[in-house]
């Protein structure tokens, strides 16, 4: 029996890459495959909690019991966390959203001139950061994904974004993106944990039980 503190949860995880379109063939993106999202989901689904995946593109299977909705885009990926968040328990943002997009997206594909060129870009919003302020109630769990300053990043981040836990990871060509493992070191108010390097599925469900902790019970079933 699910008997855990998740037991029954509405939980939204954010997870994979964005794109961000130039023009309809190019976009911006990233080395994100959307594994430590989906680890996440399964974990939160084997203790006993009601997930909803919002997912870049990834070449995954939906984890049993998962309900998922697609999106491309860090707008796309804003409005389907906004059209959930309400009845949501928690929210896990593993996603390697975009910081930046196009200024503009071209209609048309663009065409090649002589010379360079440059291109604007302009901010996405932050999901996480929009989701800790419009619903402080919430229990979020947030990433840092870092090449330097990794553990200082991590506590910044959790402190500026307002959010209950975060994960910080080292990333890199040989670190944390697309692997089947990964080393995370987690913040949150009045404590820190470093989970040592394992499988990403071992990492979330060690994630799970210190999240049911801090929501003052164990991740059961
Ligand atoms: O997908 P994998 O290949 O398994 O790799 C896993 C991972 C490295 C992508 C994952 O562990 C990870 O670190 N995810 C967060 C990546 C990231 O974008 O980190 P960040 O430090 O840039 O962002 C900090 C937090 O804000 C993250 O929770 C992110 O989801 C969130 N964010 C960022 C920007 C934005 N516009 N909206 C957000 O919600």
């Amino acid at each position: 029996p699910a008997s855990g503190v998740l037991a029954g949860r509405q939980v939204v995880i954010t997870a994979g890459p964005t794109r961000e379109a130039l023009d309809p063939v190019r976009f911006i993106t990233n080395h994100s495959s959307g594994r430590m999202g989906y680890a996440l989901a399964a974990a939160c689904v084997a203790a006993g909690a009601r997930v909803t995946l919002v997912s870049g593109p990834t070449t995954l299977e939906v984890p049993a019991g998962v309900e998922r909705i697609d999106v491309q885009s860090a707008a796309d990926m804003h409005a389907a966390v906004m059209a959930v968040i309400d009845a949501a328990d928690i929210f896990i943002g593993a996603a390697a959203v975009a910081d930046y997009r196009p200024a503009t997206t071209a209609a048309d594909k663009i065409k090649k001139a002589e010379g360079d060129t440059s291109l604007a870009l302009t901010r996405t919003r932050d999901i996480i950061a929009d989701v800790a302020r419009e619903h402080p109630q919430l229990f979020t769990l947030g990433f840092a994904a870092e090449t330097t300053n990794m553990e200082a990043s991590a506590r910044s981040k959790r402190e500026r974004k307002k959010l209950s836990m975060v994960a910080g990871n080292v990333v890199g060509p040989e670190h944390a993106f697309g692997r089947d493992d990964n080393a995370l070191f987690v913040v949150w108010d009045g404590g820190e944990q470093e989970l040592a390097q394992a499988s990403k599925q071992a990492l979330a469900e060690q994630l799970v039980a210190l999240m049911a902790q801090r929501l003052g019970g164990d991740a059961g079933p």
